[in-house]
């Protein structure tokens, strides 16, 4: 890929100034009507009943529905398996859970309507809030994951050394920008045409279709760009259209469904929490010879992605590590709240933390630092390490990124200059914190493994790209219009990306699993290569010479042999195809090769790639307080040859601080009832500008080795470096000295950490 100034965002400017247009910029098509929803006010009752009669009496009220006017299937359930219904239809499963949607003539109706709406619960019951209670219950969404490889009790049993550890992570809220919203507008013949911030537009066509009762044909889903994903719209988004295609239905006029932010955050998932436990056996040179581990996973009320994220937690539970002896036990829980889904990272965030705990604990009882341990028990390098499940890491590359990672922070001279600035304040404590990271790249279910795209060439040269992927501002599209002007060897202004619609790639797969550049740039490369090799046949004609003769360079076309000065430019060669005849109009696909999995053995080689990263973070905490800040930040990320080193480095920041947000400042809270009480900014805080590290170093990795067969030999970016801020997670235990610090380690719980493990009073 040829590599020259940084190329922005393709809407950096528009993002900016205001100028792109999400799905509520839309124009409101004639005779709009407005959706709002009626939420459950309990966590759980056996029925309910409702009287709209206050809603009928607002002004513009057009019809409320609940789950009977739904014609077809009540199931909105990613997997097809039900079990999940749009409108509740029986018993009420979460505070929030939506019971009934009322149509008005305009939104502030809508909103007024839907809360007049009298909701009267039927035998409500106290609900089941958390992991443990759900433990005890052995209430489980799916049977339990095990991965093991040798004998892990015996192991430990016969150990030198042992440890045990427990701790929880809490769930994070994506807090995209824009919220979920949808407007579908019903066309000829029962047709509906849906405009969706999703990222996965053919899921929503499916589940519209799903409860419609309709054939996919009759759904066409069309999404330009969202004001955020992180995961909120990979399943989310499906309900929220497949809703307004309901208003739709049932009316014959155009419905927009835009939720507010409270019913947002109270409706839809989070990430999943997690409680972990563990015990090790080890020996004095803090090499780890066995783990035992139980991560438990609180799906919420139903199952939705749960299968998914539970698999990737326990395939990255070992992270970047060898263990010989392993026994990891996924489960997925229960709890009455909303049902929880994929958030960036989806599971591996979660997983990558065992390991941490594991490797703080033998430091500990070995006298080690972390960081030796750490070098201790990296996968083997070159290559002879595989994960309990039977796939290989790269232990070179690992030790590369660590390495990199450690001479740019330089750790040894700042671990010194910390130890003086801690034995001279009375209260304020500095820290130092490492992390390094194998994130495996492709989706653990094997047929979204694929993408397409759709390309034309017009007779003046300039090409119309269409492809599978969703633009949510993490810079696929002008990744995947690079690649296309590089298989034509035109500039990028020629490229024009549309807007992502089921019309035009069918049976796509989500925008996620940070694979949207690999299989979008993939089959958009191939249906770029087919049209090339039709105008290159057409030149050979022309002038006489093979096709393999003729070369795509700069905008132009032309006989690349030694003497030979014939060229045309792009354009006229596309106008002489034009007039000779030649489709200049592609598709091209791709599925991703070699990736297997064995659900019975639990073996398999379920990922095309790893994806590798160091870190390191500084952490300045006060004893008094528990208030905390990074100081600074050292990141290493592997991106392979990056198509684009300027949207990775965004995106490398904001996952960073996104991971940062999941780990030190949010954190959400439901009260005995079950009630979400952070539903918004003021309650829920994200992290802000002052929050990311003053000094933030970031490094792609360099002269980065990828497969040859990835897209220009680069790798994905979009979720790996959320997880490089664990780091910080090990400085705030470093700064401490704190055993146990659960997630998020708010002030408060660094706090009580402290008290809890009497070391709050300031040092005499
Ligand atoms: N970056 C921005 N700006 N906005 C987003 O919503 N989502 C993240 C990541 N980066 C997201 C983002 C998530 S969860 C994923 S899986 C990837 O982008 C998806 O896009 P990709 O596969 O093209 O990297
Ligand atoms: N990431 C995101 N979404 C998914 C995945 C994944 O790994 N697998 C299935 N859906
Ligand atoms: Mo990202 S959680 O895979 O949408």
């Amino acid at each position: 890929m040829t590599t020259g100034a940084p190329l922005p965002h393709d809407s950096a400017l528009a993002h900016c100034t205001g100028a792109a247009r999400f799905a509520d910029d839309i124009p409101d098509p004639p005779g709009l009507l407005h959706a709002a929803l009626v939420l459950s006010p309990v966590a759980r009752a056996a029925g309910f009943a409702l009287d709209d009669t206050g809603a009928r009496a607002v002004e513009g009220f057009v019809a409320l529905l609940d789950a009977a006017a739904i014609p077809a299937r009540n199931d909105i359930s990613p997997t097809g398996k039900g079990g999940e219904p749009l409108l509740a239809d029986g018993p009420l499963r979460h505070h929030g859970q939506p019971l009934a949607m009322v149509l008005a003539t305009t939104r502030d109706a809508a909103l007024r309507a839907a809360a007049a709406v009298k909701v009267a619960p039927r035998d409500p019951a106290a609900p089941c809030l958390d992991i443990e209670d759900a433990l005890a219950r052995e209430d489980f969404l799916m049977p339990p994951q095990v991965i093991a490889r040798g004998d892990a009790a015996a192991a430990i049993a016969a150990a030198p050394l042992t440890a045990r550890g427990e701790f929880r992570a809490g769930g994070q809220e994506h807090f995209y920008l824009e919220g979920q919203v949808a407007i579908a507008v019903p066309e000829e013949d029962g047709s509906l045409a849906i405009t969706s911030s999703t990222q996965h537009p053919t899921e929503v066509q499916h589940i519209a279709a799903r409860i419609l009762g309709c054939d996919f044909n009759r759904i066409t889903v069309t999404c330009r760009r969202m004001g955020g994903g992180f995961g909120g719209k990979e399943s989310n988004a499906s309900w929220v259209a497949a809703a307004a295609a309901l208003g739709a239905r049932a009316t014959g006029r155009p419905v927009k469904l835009r939720l507010a932010r409270k019913a947002d955050m109270a409706a839809t998932g989070k990430r999943h929490p997690f409680l972990f436990r563990w015990q090790a056996g080890f020996d004095a040179s803090g090499r780890i010879l066995a783990l035992e581990a139980l991560l438990a996973a609180d799906g919420g009320h139903s199952l939705d992605l749960t299968p998914g994220v539970v698999f990737r937690a326990l395939t990255h539970a070992l992270n970047c590590y060898d263990v010989p002896d392993v026994r990891l036990t996924a489960l997925a829980l229960r709890t009455d709240t909303v049902s929880h889904t994929a958030f960036r990272g989806f599971g591996g965030p979660q997983g990558v933390l065992l390991m941490e705990d594991v490797i703080r604990a033998v430091a500990r009882a070995t006298g080690l630092s972390p960081e030796a341990v750490r070098e201790r028990n990296f996968a083997g390098a070159p290559n002879d390490a595989r994960t309990p499940y039977g796939q290989a890491l790269e232990g070179d590359l690992i030790r590369r990124v660590w390495a990199e990672c450690m001479a740019d922070s330089a750790w040894e001279s700042r671990r010194a200059e910390i130890a003086a600035f801690n034995a001279r304040h009375p209260f304020l404590r500095r820290g130092l914190g490492s992390f390094a990271l194998a994130f495996g790249i492709s989706f653990g279910v094997r047929h979204l493994n694929q993408a397409g795209a759709l390309v034309h060439v017009y007779a003046d040269g300039s090409i119309r790209l269409n492809h599978g992927g969703t633009e949510m501002g993490q810079g696929l599209n002008i990744k995947v219009a690079q690649v296309v002007a590089e298989s034509f060897g035109v500039p990028l202004e020629r490229i024009r990306v549309t807007a992502t619609s089921t019309a035009e790639v069918p049976n796509t797969a989500p925008t996620a699993a940070s694979t949207g550049s690999d299989l979008n740039g993939w089959a958009a490369r191939n249906a770029a290569l087919a049209i090339r090799g039709r105008m290159a046949e057409a030149a050979s004609a022309l002038w006489d010479v093979p096709p393999e003769a003729i070369a795509f360079e700069q905008g132009r076309v032309r006989v690349a042999r030694p003497g030979d000065n014939r060229a045309m430019a792009f354009g006229a060669l596309a106008h002489h195809c034009w007039l000779e005849r030649i489709s200049l109009s592609a598709t091209g696909f791709y599925r991703t090769p070699d990736i297997h999995w064995d659900a019975k053995t639990m073996r398999g080689e379920p990922f095309f790639y790893f994806s590798y990263g160091a870190a390191t973070a500084e952490v300045l905490v006060d004893r008094l307080t528990g208030e905390h800040r990074v100081l600074r930040a050292d990141l290493v990320q592997d991106c392979g040859r990056s198509l684009n080193p300027a949207v990775d480095r965004g995106q490398i920041e904001g996952a960073f601080v996104q991971g940062l947000g999941w780990l030190t400042c949010e954190e959400l809270v439901w009260d005995a009832e079950g009630r979400l009480r952070t539903l918004g900014p003021s309650t829920y805080k994200i992290p802000g500008s002052r929050d990311a590290p003053p000094d933030l170093r970031i490094r792609l990795l360099a002269d980065a080795p990828a497969r040859a067969d990835t897209i220009f030999r680069s790798k994905a970016v979009g979720e790996p470096p959320l997880m490089l801020a664990t780091a910080v997670w090990n400085a705030l235990r470093d700064a401490t000295g704190v055993e146990r610090l659960d997630l998020p380690a708010t002030p408060e719980r660094v706090l009580m950490a402290l008290m809890q493990e009497g070391a709050a009073s300031p040092r005499p």
